[in-house]
C-alpha cells in the first residue's frame, strides 16, 4: 500500500519558486493500476520521483507499506528502491553501448546479484515482454516499442512490488502504445504489480480502474474514469 498524506513539494525560492505539489493525499492499494493525468507542469512528473524518493518533499508523509520514507535517508531509500520498485520512462533511457539482456540486467548488477545468474534473470524478463529473440540487440537496432519493451523488462527484472510509468507511451503511436499498456496490464494482472501509470493518452488512462488528476500541484479528482 501507498499512503501519501499532506504532500508539499517546492521548486525554488522567493520570486522564482514553482509549488509542484500542494497539499497532495490519497492511498494507492497493492494490486491497484492507477493512472495520473492533468495538464502539463500539474506535478505529475514531481510527484512519481518523490514517491519513489528520487526526490525530497517539504513536508508530509510518503509510506510504502509499513516504510516511511519520508523520514529516510537517500542510502535506505535506494536498498528499497532497488528492492521494491522498477521505472519506466517516456524516453526509454537506455543505455546506448549495452545489449538487451545488458540493459535488462543492469539493476540486478546494482543490487549484488552474481552477473550469471543477473544474465538468467534478465533473458526471462525479456521473454516475459515477447523479446527473448532480442537479446543481444543494441537499443540502435530496435524499434521505440521494442526499446519501451527493454525498459520494461529491466524495471521488473527484480520482480517490483510497484512499477512507476511516466508517459510509457508519448513516444509510441496508437498500436504500439497499445501493446505497452496491453503488457503492463498483464503484469498488473498476473503478477499482481501495483502500477502507478502518468499519462497524458485519455484512452490510455481509461484502462486503469483508477484516475487521479493533478492540476497546479493539487489533486482535483480521484475515482474511476476521468474528469
Ligand atoms: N527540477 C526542477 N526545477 C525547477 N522547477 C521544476 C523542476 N521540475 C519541475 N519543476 C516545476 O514544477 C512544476 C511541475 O512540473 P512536473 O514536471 O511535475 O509537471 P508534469 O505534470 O509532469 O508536466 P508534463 O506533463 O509537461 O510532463 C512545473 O511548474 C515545473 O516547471
Ligand atoms: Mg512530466
Amino acid at each position: 500500500m501507498i499512503t501519501v498524506k499532506g504532500l508539499t513539494k517546492t521548486y525554488g525560492k522567493g520570486e522564482a519558486a514553482a509549488r509542484a505539489l500542494r497539499d497532495v493525499t490519497f492511498t494507492i492499494n497493492s494490486g491497484e493500476m492507477v493512472s495520473i493525468t492533468g495538464p502539463s507542469g500539474g506535478g505529475k512528473s514531481t510527484l512519481l520521483h518523490v514517491l519513489a524518493g528520487i526526490e525530497s518533499c517539504d513536508s508530509g508523509e510518503i509510506w510504502i507499506g509499513d516504510a516511511p520514507i519520508h523520514q529516510w535517508d537517500d542510502r535506505k531509500i535506494a536498498k528499497l528502491r532497488l528492492a521494491k520498485m522498477g521505472f519506466v520512462f517516456q524516453a526509454y533511457h537506455l543505455v546506448p553501448v549495452l545489449n538487451a539482456w545488458e540493459n535488462t540486467a543492469l539493476p540486478l548488477i546494482a543490487s549484488g546479484v552474481p552477473a550469471n545468474k543477473a544474465k538468467t534473470r534478465a533473458l526471462e524478463a525479456l521473454k516475459e515482454v515477447g523479446l527473448e529473440g532480442k537479446a543481444k540487440q543494441y537499443p540502435g537496432a530496435l524499434s521505440g516499442g521494442q526499446n519501451q519493451r527493454v525498459a520494461i523488462a529491466r524495471a521488473i527484472v527484480g520482480k517490483p512490488a510497484i512499477l512507476w510509468a511516466d508517459e510509457p507511451t508519448g513516444a509510441l503511436d496508437t498500436e504500439t502504445s497499445e501493446q505497452i499498456i496491453g503488457m503492463l496490464e498483464m503484469l498488473n494482472r498476473h503478477h499482481g504489480t501495483t502500477i502507478v501509470m502518468v499519462t497524458h493518452d485519455p484512452l490510455v488512462a481509461n484502462r486503469a480502474s483508477r484516475s487521479i488528476r493533478l492540476q497546479n500541484g493539487r489533486v482535483v479528482h480521484d475515482g474511476g474514469g476521468l474528469q
